[in-house]
């Protein structure tokens, strides 16, 4: 009989990892997926654009736990998936990165005995101020099996006492997914509905995203960054996709003075900061892959750039992916705007050349699977 194993999803940046598992999977008679959606992320544009681009099959149970405080959204996720786990009774729940889904779903599967395996175990940014640094740090505590993207992660496991047997280092799945798909976001058309592309080639720009809460959620440093990038946006134009916790900040702080009108595209000749919609997979790797440089405050894009070979500004004081840093194109500049003028300035100067960390190959979830159907 096949191993059933609950894999689950919760928040945007878990699509793209939990997408090669699936496929994957479905190749391997040994596994029985079920996937669960807790509800964490739910727009269309957060969520349903995802599972139609990366072409992951529906979820067999949509928790709807939705927006709420952490405790809120982490006891509602335990409360819903308790009942899922019971049913289904796996002999493996796989949970990936570090949203609140992650630890809340881990939590209940090793209280019910049920073993758990971490996807992008092992990262650690030490700064226990961020959500995602508490997730972390407890979800590998109680797995079982503990899947690593980086050599740092299994450093930051052996110096937490964890015994190696429960460590597999298998690469990167956000990876398998971005050289899976690179090829069809090639025919995106985003970059004309910017008027960013012409027959004359492709115009220089940058991209911005920003959503973490020390970052957005203060009128000083939302607007220190928002001032200091539409700076830079007079040399280069920035397209910044806004996550809809940061559109809420922008407009509760009245900081849209600093973007160009609605509506505007960049164009031929366009200066300026461009606020557009947050975009689906494939519009979104295209934007960045032409990209002369990303600033960002996501882990995600931090390792995309690497691999794309773009120049990557992040404005954290830490990472919890240093591999980017010290082989890939990425550069810690805080969130002084002094600092990311400069950091900013001196990647489009000089543009950083990386290389792509060892086993970011595309085949991460095949090991995934391999683990899990011997283990
Ligand atoms: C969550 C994750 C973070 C991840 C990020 C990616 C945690 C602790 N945080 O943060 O690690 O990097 O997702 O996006 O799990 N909202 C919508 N539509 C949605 C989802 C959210 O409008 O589909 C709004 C909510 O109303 C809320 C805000 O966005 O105001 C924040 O959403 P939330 O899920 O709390 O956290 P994220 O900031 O998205």
């Amino acid at each position: 009989m096949a191993i059933k194993v609950v894999l689950v999803a919760g928040a945007r940046p878990n699509f793209m990892k939990i997408a090669p598992i699936m496929a994957a999977m479905a190749g391997d008679a040994r596994l029985s997926p079920y996937l669960v959606h807790t509800g964490q992320h739910y727009d269309q544009r957060m969520s349903k654009l995802f599972f139609e681009e990366l072409e992951i099959p529906k979820p067999d149970i949509d928790l709807g736990v939705g927006s709420g405080s952490h405790a809120q959204q982490t006891a509602e996720t335990i409360k819903r998936f308790e009942p899922v786990c019971l049913a289904q009774r796996p002999a493996w729940v796989v949970v990936v990165g570090d949203v609140n889904s992650t630890i809340a779903c881990a939590l209940v599967a090793t209280k019910l005995g049920i073993r758990v395996a971490h996807v992008e175990a092992g990262l650690r940014s030490f700064d226990r101020t961020m959500p995602e640094e508490i997730n972390r740090v407890l979800t590998d505590r109680i797995s079982d099996l503990l899947f690593t993207t980086e050599p740092s992660a299994n450093t930051n496991l052996a110096a937490e006492g964890v015994d190696p047997a429960r460590i597999r280092f298998v690469g990167n799945v956000m990876i398998d997914t971005l050289l899976a798909h690179r090829q069809r976001a090639a025919s995106s058309t985003l970059l004309d509905r910017l008027a960013l592309a012409s027959s004359a080639g492709t115009r220089p720009y940058g991209v911005v995203t920003l959503h973490r809460p020390a970052n957005v959620d203060t009128e000083p440093c939302l607007g220190g960054i928002l001032a200091v990038l539409a700076e830079l946006a007079e040399s280069l134009p920035l397209i910044f996709p806004v996550h809809p916790r940061t559109a809420k900040q922008i407009d509760r702080f009245g900081l849209r003075r600093l973007f160009a009108a609605d509506g505007v595209a960049p164009g031929a000749a366009g200066r300026g900061l461009f606020a557009i919609e947050p975009q689906g997979y494939l519009d979104f790797l295209h934007l960045m892959a032409n990209s002369r440089l990303v600033l960002t405050d996501s882990g995600g894009l931090q390792e995309e750039t690497t691999v794309l070979g773009v120049a990557c500004v992040t404005l954290r004081d830490n990472t919890e992916r240093p591999v980017t840093c010290t082989q890939g194109t990425n550069v810690l500049a805080t969130t002084d705007p002094v600092r990311i003028l400069a950091a900013a300035r001196a990647a489009l100067a000089d543009p950083p050349t990386g290389r792509t960390p060892e086993l970011w190959d595309g085949h991460a979830a095949e090991r995934i699977v391999a683990a899990l159907a011997t283990a």
